[in-house]
């Protein structure tokens, strides 16, 4: 059976370079890189190498990047790491409500300890708006954090223009407000550039730019104090104890550096995929709807409503037929409950239920669209004829 992978947001495919880039160091050099022999030396300069290229990817400096165990630890440390390091100068936080878990039970658990968050609305187009973030600063806030990339919807949020309000905020003299973004979705699928979008701290993850689980990186802007997370040794330069794991970190290195090299190519390639996926499926299953801004989100996510159908049914129908996808994010799937990305831009309990995200990326093929546009339309005909709703609307 042909076999069609559209869950890209969920996690990707390592890619064979990167594999090759990352094997020597489970093998031949496998040294610790706290280590002073020539075995040590070899892992530190190939973890220095991938800080580099890390740093190149994001036009940040190599002491502003520090490894770790991927995006969730990367947002846990920048949220929980600034918000400790300034608590004398101030305990609220602005973030957003379509933020991943890792940023929203990150900002519950500093609420439990006193910490004040206000949560942005995101309205229908499920994007923030800068009067919004205008409004929650006070003298209070130390943090803003928001997402660069919606993992459901795709959306772009304005972070450069946050960036801006936040240096004319720091040149006004609230010398303590620091802006933090979690790249995880944006990284390899859009430009992120750090100076350009004027950002203090980012977070992005391995697995979702074809590199290995179980690394990613913060980047820390030079002058930015962080509260370490983890009680150990001097490990990045402080930021993060533990031995640092080489093969994923020059895993993460080359992925980086391929997903800089290849963004143009990977960006027109899965935006004809995802349009004209769109584009199929709207000509030939009624009842259809588009979730995020269509002109603000990137171009490999399309996440759309199949009214009178479960999303559930809908997929597990779909997996029957050799294809994956998502009905929400990876981290909310399993749950019977529209996820809260959902709820945040206003979509009803019912079409929350018949929502699926197709996710593209550069594995892909035209021959991938032209399957699931085969194949779906009738999927969706067939379950919505067990549906009584959809019975009801056929005047049935
Ligand atoms: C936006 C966003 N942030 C954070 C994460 C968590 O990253 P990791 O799986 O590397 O912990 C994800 C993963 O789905 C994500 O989509």
């Amino acid at each position: 059976m042909k076999r069609v992978y559209l869950d890209n947001s969920a996690t990707t495919r390592v890619d064979d370079e990167v594999v090759a880039a990352m094997l020597p160091y489970l093998t031949q050099d496998f040294g610790n890189a706290s280590s002073t022999h020539q075995w040590g030396q070899r892992a530190k300069q190939a973890i220095e190498e991938a800080r580099h290229q890390v740093a190149q990817a994001l036009n940040a400096t190599a002491p502003e990047i520090v490894f770790l165990s991927g995006g969730t630890e990367s947002d846990n440390l920048a949220i929980k790491g600034v918000a400790q390091a300034y608590a004398g100068k101030g305990r609220h936080i602005v973030t957003s409500q379509i933020e991943h878990p890792a940023v929203l039970n990150t900002c519950a658990h500093l609420e439990s300890l006193g910490w004040r968050v206000t949560y942005l609305p995101v309205y229908r187009e499920g994007v923030v708006r800068m009067e919004d973030v205008r409004e929650a600063l006070t003298d209070e806030t130390v943090l803003i954090s928001i997402m660069h990339v919606n993992n459901e919807i795709g959306t772009i949020q304005p972070i450069g223009e946050i960036g801006r309000l936040v240096k004319e905020r720091r040149d006004a003299g609230q010398s303590h407000l620091f802006l933090h973004t979690d790249a995880v979705q944006s990284i390899g699928k859009i430009p992120v550039d750090v100076r350009e979008l004027g950002v203090d701290l980012l977070s992005l993850t391995g697995h979702k730019i074809h590199g290995p689980k179980g690394v990613g990186a913060l980047f820390v802007r030079r002058g930015v104090r962080l509260q370490s997370q983890l009680h150990g040794g001097h490990h990045e330069r402080d930021r993060r104890a533990g031995t640092e794991s080489v093969p994923l970190i020059v895993a993460l290195g080359k992925a980086m550096e391929l997903a800089v090299k290849q963004l143009p190519e990977r960006m027109e390639m899965t935006r004809q995929w995802r349009d004209d996926l769109e584009a199929r499926l709207f000509e030939r299953i009624p009842y259809l709807t588009r979730n995020g801004d269509p002109e603000r989100r990137v171009p490999h996510i399309s996440n759309l409503n199949f009214d009178f159908v479960e999303g559930e049914g809908l997929q597990i129908s779909l997996d029957l037929k050799g294809i994956g996808v998502s009905t929400g994010s990876a981290c909310s799937s399993g749950s019977t409950e529209p996820s809260h990305v959902l709820v945040a831009i206003g979509l009803s309990q019912e079409t929350g239920y018949g929502t699926l995200r197709f996710s593209f990326s550069k594995d892909n093929s035209r021959e991938d669209v032209e399957y699931v546009a085969e194949v779906l339309p009738n999927i969706v005909e067939k379950l919505r004829q067990l549906s009584p709703k959809a019975r009801g609307l056929r005047g049935s």
